[in-house]
């Protein structure tokens, strides 16, 4: 079987990450599915966006907490990466999405989707983040038990493992994805953006979390693992027995074919890529 392909923020290697236009493309890309990061905005709404700060990815800087959705609307989202945007795509003004904005879009698609959905950490809303989406997917009919909104597969996806038990209180087992990264000092460096703490607390705070991840999927708490490539480099024996023991491990970001034929020699079967159209064609014409 071919890996399934999400599209990490879209196709986040050719339109700015978490654009209208990424997705679109990624659609265009044929994905399998989308990844998006998702935050609250200061009046309650699920925005797509990564940072907690608007500094690298819009026109200004703060925090995306600290603005409506209304605000967000107003900033520039994607001159930053480069890339003019497609008429076809939508206007400037369009490119941000909330959650509900990529829900409609991939409802256009008129084709079976997945939607990989990670929760940002530590939010200054705490586990509201996860209450917030578990109430904004019901309202929009979402089914709890197979975790599908009509022809959308819905998972969740998280670094924090509060965030993981807190979802299994509502979402099936099978659909939870505990993510997981060797703790690096740029990580770090970003995450101190976050707030007053020191670099010494927090990689402990990172060092804690890692390990409570690993034991989630270790004891199977968690249907899925999403290890990073960086992570798997270094604890292959780790992935090949969480498959072996019956997880479903999803990857990011893979964006060589290199890494996916890696990938899928250790039996990975999920493949998170800013350009899906490239791991896609490396698996074409291979789908035994
Ligand atoms: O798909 C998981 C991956 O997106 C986690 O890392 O930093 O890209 O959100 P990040
Ligand atoms: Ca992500």
């Amino acid at each position: 079987m071919p890996p399934v392909i999400f599209a990490h923020r879209g196709s986040s290697g050719t339109f700015a990450e978490h654009t209208r236009a990424a997705y679109l493309q990624a659609l265009a890309d044929g994905t399998d599915g989308v990844e998006c990061d998702v935050h609250l905005t200061r009046d309650g709404q699920l925005v797509c966006m990564h940072d907690t700060t608007l500094d690298r990815t819009t026109n200004v800087s703060g925090k995306v907490a600290d603005r409506t959705l209304a605000e967000l609307r107003a900033l520039d989202v994607f001159s930053w990466k480069g890339a003019s945007i497609p008429a076809e795509y939508g206007e400037p003004a369009d490119q941000l999405l909330s959650l509900s904005d990529l829900l409609v879009i991939l409802r256009r698609a008129g084709r079976p989707l997945r939607l990989a959905i990670e929760l940002k950490h530590p939010s200054p809303f705490g586990l509201r983040l996860e209450e917030a989406l578990i109430a904004f997917l019901m309202d929009e009919g979402w089914d709890p038990e197979s975790s599908m909104l009509g022809t959308i597969e819905v998972s969740f996806m998280s670094f924090n493992p509060d965030s993981m038990r807190h979802l299994a209180e509502s979402a099936p087992h099978h659909m939870l994805c505990q993510l997981v990264s060797d703790v690096s000092p740029k990580e770090v460096r970003a995450a101190l953006s976050f707030g007053a703490i020191t670099e010494g607390a927090l990689i402990t705070i990172m060092k804690r979390a890692l390990k409570e991840g690993e034991r989630l999927v270790d004891h199977q708490e968690v249907g899925m693992a999403g290890p990073g490539m960086r992570y798997i480099r270094s604890h292959p024996e780790r992935v090949r027995r969480w498959i072996r023991d019956g997880v479903r491990v999803r990857a990011w970001t893979v964006n060589s074919v290199k890494d996916a034929l890696f990938l899928a020699e250790l039996g990975v079967q999920e493949m998170t890529s800013d350009y899906p159209a490239r791991i896609r064609m490396a698996f074409e014409g291979n789908s035994k």
